[in-house]
């Protein structure tokens, strides 16, 4: 059924994919499921399946999954990664640290890994066979031949970029779209330009300059909780809200239970930003995993090898429900989720932001009328 009719606020970005308010459910690897991206698409979102961490036959069968669940759009989300071989040291020094963590657990020391990372050409090029509405990538650029090559499948291309550089290189690689990721958002920092220095530019500096500088429509990301923000979004020049942490604690959402208890009692002050956990720099609650592995920065190894070696002391973590040990995710809004229904279903959330939303553009419409 289109959504059309009743969107009087339409964006192109809303319009091309007939979305009934410009949001786009955030790609999440860890927490977004088929049957979440289902349900944020029905309910007239573009819900998007982070699969990251997928081998290509698992996103072969969640694809299938989707399409057999909705006939609307959707997106599928990957990192761009180089294939990686640590030096036996750099492993060593690493589980020097991870292990007494393990042990907490009940595990034994963590040992060298066949493989750190699936390998990003063979996901890529089953993206391109599964010909999906819209794909999105974070963690660096694609060159312009494997743009051109989604797109000739039918794809719709969208770059993440932390700051302008980044952006520019999506554009001139050819993406359709730049996901503004400001410094507020949960999760990995996309950064692959000056990733050393960690910049930290935050979605209100970064949406308009991104807008300025692209002739691409520019989605923003970071901080978004409510229909405030969707509207704020627009107002400096995004054709759509990218958000991520207000669907983890959803009835569809693959999150564990501590996870979600922790978000829902977070403060403002709760999360930091930290490479410690694996190798790359995200943002999360603080907790015993970051604030142990933190302490001894020089034996954290590069991304991808740091998030393998603590991935099973946190799945062991995430089926015991101890979130003490868990990569804790999440951005800086997270205590706006209070007041929301708790385990509300997507459908339910992409409601009540459309309600929301509306209202926030009419209020200030309101405040344009007094002169
Ligand atoms: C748990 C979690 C996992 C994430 N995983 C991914 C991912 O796999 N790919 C990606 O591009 N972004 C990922 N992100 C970032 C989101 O796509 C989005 O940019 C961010 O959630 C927006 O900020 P917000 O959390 O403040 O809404 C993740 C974020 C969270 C909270």
């Amino acid at each position: 059924m289109s959504t059309r009719a009743s969107n009087r606020y339409a964006t192109p970005f809303a319009e091309r994919f007939d979305l009934r308010l410009p949001l786009v459910q955030a790609p999440m690897v860890g927490a977004t499921t088929p049957a979440l991206v289902i349900a944020a698409s029905n309910a007239g979102a573009l819900g998007s399946l982070g699969a990251g961490a997928m081998t290509p036959d698992k996103l072969t069968a969640e694809v299938a999954e989707i399409r057999a669940g909705t006939s609307r759009p959707f997106g599928v989300n990957l990192f761009v990664l180089d294939e990686h071989t640590p030096d036996e040291a750099t492993v060593r020094r690493a589980l020097s640290a991870i292990d007494p963590l393990r042990a907490e657990l009940g595990l034994p020391p963590g040992r060298a890994l066949e493989r750190y990372a699936h390998a990003f050409r063979a996901q890529l090029d089953r993206l391109v066979e599964l010909r999906v509405p819209v794909v999105s990538f974070t963690f660096g650029v694609l060159d312009a031949a494997d743009v051109a090559r989604l797109k000739a499948a039918g794809s719709y291309v969208i770059g993440s970029a932390t700051h302008v550089a980044e952006g520019l290189a999506w554009r001139d690689a050819g993406a359709d779209a730049v996901c503004a990721q400001g410094a507020e958002a949960g999760g990995h920092r996309g950064t692959f330009i000056d990733a050393g220095k960690n910049p930290l530019v935050g979605t209100m500096a970064l949406v308009p300059q991104l807008a300025d500088a692209l002739d691409i429509p520019v989605l923003a990301a970071g901080g978004i909780m409510d229909g405030r923000g969707i509207a704020a979004a627009l107002a400096l020049g995004a054709q759509a809200a990218q958000l991520g942490t207000v669907f983890l604690p959803c009835a569809e959402s693959a999150i564990a239970e501590d996870w979600r208890r922790r978000l829902l009692a977070s403060r403002d002050t709760s999360t930091s930003v930290t490479r410690a956990i694996t190798g790359r720099y995200a943002r999360g609650i603080r907790n015993t995993l970051m604030d142990r592995l933190e302490a001894e920065p020089s034996l954290v190894a590069p991304y991808p090898v740091q998030n393998a070696l603590t991935q099973e002391l946190r799945q062991t973590a995430a089926k015991a429900d101890r979130g003490d040990y868990l990569s804790l995710w999440s951005g800086q809004g997270a205590p706006l989720l209070r007041g929301r229904p708790e385990r509300a279903g997507a459908a339910e959330l992409v409601d009540a932001l459309d309600t929301e939303w509306r209202a926030a553009v009419n209020a200030l419409s309101r405040i344009g009328a007094i002169e």
